[in-house]
């Protein structure tokens, strides 16, 4: 009966650990693959515009985030108007609106307008990383459960089998 019990508890973990992966994984996936990164003239024109991987953004770049496109990193709008759909973050049902000088989150989904970001957080920095970040550190302890059961666990069994 022990080693059931034992093996139950062993499977349940197994079974809440994929579940996490899982859940890590749609969370990686929110954020695009791709962004478009525009250069921009003394007078703010665009000059010219290429897609990169959205791994290589870096700070303070401006990329251009198309409707019905993904907002690729954390940023600030610097031109356009349009509203975004954070409910992946926030939780937040309606889609906010976001104009010059608001906050924009990498893997929200713009809806409308056409946006002009700049990169405030990119890489590790992101809401989204750091949301990953603390999932997989909180994955890795060890629940305070698990290290009573496995303290009784101690006694229990020589106590048991000394007693059979
Ligand atoms: C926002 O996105 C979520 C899915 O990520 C979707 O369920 C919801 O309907 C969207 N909200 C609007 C107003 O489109």
């Amino acid at each position: 009966m022990l080693i059931s019990f034992i093996l139950l508890g062993k499977y349940l973990e197994v079974l809440a650990k994929g579940k996490t992966s899982d859940a890590l994984a749609k969370l990686t996936d929110l954020a695009p693959d791709t962004a478009f990164l525009l250069s921009l003239d003394d007078d703010d024109n665009v000059i010219s515009e290429i897609e990169i991987s959205t791994q290589l953004i870096q700070k303070n770049d401006i990329l251009k985030v198309a409707p019905g496109a993904k907002v690729p990193v954390d940023g600030i709008v610097v031109r356009g108007h349009s509203y975004v759909n954070e409910s992946m973050i926030t939780g937040e049902a309606t889609p906010i609106s976001k104009k010059l000088g608001d906050k924009v989150i990498g893997g929200t989904m713009n809806e409308n307008g056409c946006l002009l970001v700049k990169a405030t957080h990119v890489g590790s920095e992101t809401a989204l990383s750091q949301i990953v970040q603390l999932v997989e550190a909180a994955q890795l302890a060890r629940a305070p459960v698990q290290k009573l059961a496995d303290q009784i666990s101690k006694f229990f069994v020589p106590t048991v089998s000394f007693f059979v």
